[in-house]
């Protein structure tokens, strides 16, 4: 299977900053300052938003491995969509920045502009979402986590769990944004593993856009349309911390009434796991930042780097949550 990159970028007001830099440039409007010149490296870097406590985590790696690595980060916020991160790479082409990273909103429609990337002799790292284009010449590397076993990991702790019980188990799941590389392969990952055995049953699944806000409405609808849940799969930490207002709210215990399973381990999902209010997360580290740059600065020299970098990840239970929390940087 394609691994997926998406882009968002809003037709609105671009948020920019630079970073380790002079700054001052808007990285939005085109035509704006070289990024050669001197000998310390422009790096323009194409965020999906900040939708989720992963993503300011992420935000902050990169922003604060850049400034110590000396690099001049022009960094532009796509506010969850595609057109936005699609105008930010157009500036950070006519700006000549050294080297292009971005995070893509969604997986599909990219080949256009990095091919004027590509055209324009600027380098591409893609970095923790991929894209679907079978044109690999168009980026130099794609670096960040296996989202397809991160959804085989949720769901072989499912099949575990329920391991000899034979009563349908009744799923609703909360999926990430529509397009996104996470969303299609956490729901892919973890289909391929429950579909072994017909009692595991996803009676709901609904986009929760990685958002806490959403991730509480959409199981707001779930817990008035399904009588009878057993299992909450949220694609992230944040929809799965959403649901458990929704679930309190309508009188059930989280954890206890609904089995709830998550995926990022962000400081906040890792308290309610260890709070017993979920029941289990499978890790997907955002910091991201330090080997991103350690990848910008072997491209910028000419030297050959791998094709894909994978992050190292693990999962939680309740026990070790409490355990890792106190060392817990995100
Ligand atoms: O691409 C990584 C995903 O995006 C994280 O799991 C989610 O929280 C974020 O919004």
């Amino acid at each position: 299977m394609l691994r997926r990159l998406s882009i968002a970028v809003a037709g609105g007001l671009l948020l920019v900053s630079a970073v380790a830099g002079c700054g001052g440039d808007d990285g939005a409007a085109g035509g704006g300052s070289s990024g050669g010149g001197d000998d310390k490296i422009t790096l323009g870097f194409a965020q999906v938003g900040a939708e989720s406590g992963w993503r300011t985590a992420n935000t902050k790696s990169i922003e604060e491995s850049a400034a110590t690595a000396g690099f001049e980060l022009k960094f532009v916020d796509g506010q969850g969509k595609q057109e936005n991160q699609i105008k930010a790479i157009r500036n950070f082409i006519t700006q000549r920045v050294d080297v292009i990273a971005f995070s893509p909103v969604v997986e599909s429609g990219w080949d256009t502009v990095l091919k004027e990337a590509k055209d324009a002799g600027i380098p591409v790292i893609l970095t923790d979402r991929a894209i679907d284009s079978p044109d690999t010449s168009l980026y130099k590397t794609f670096i960040g986590s296996d989202f397809v076993e991160e959804g085989k990991k949720a769901g072989e702790w499912l099949v575990k769990e329920y391991q000899g019980k034979t009563d349908t188990v009744n799923i609703v799941e909360l999926q990430g944004s529509p397009g996104a590389a996470p969303a299609n392969d956490r729901k892919a990952g973890f289909a391929d593993v429950i579909k072994a055995d017909p009692k595991f049953k996803v009676v709901a699944s609904q986009t929760g856009q990685f958002t806490r806000t959403d991730g509480k409405a959409v199981m707001e609808t779930f817990l008035k349309s399904q009588p009878d849940i057993d299992v909450l799969y949220a694609h992230n930490d944040d929809m799965g911390l959403g649901a458990i207002e929704a679930i309190e709210a309508a009188g059930k215990k989280p954890g206890t009434d609904i089995k709830i399973i998550t995926v990022d381990a962000v400081k906040d999902g890792m308290t309610a796991l260890a709070d017993g209010k979920i029941n289990f997360i499978v890790e997907c580290s955002p910091l991201l930042g330090p080997q991103l740059m350690d990848l910008v600065k072997k491209v910028k020299a000419g030297e050959t780097i791998p094709q894909r970098v994978l992050t190292e990840e693990t999962t939680f239970t309740p026990e070790q949550a409490k355990e890792a929390l106190p060392n817990r940087k995100y």
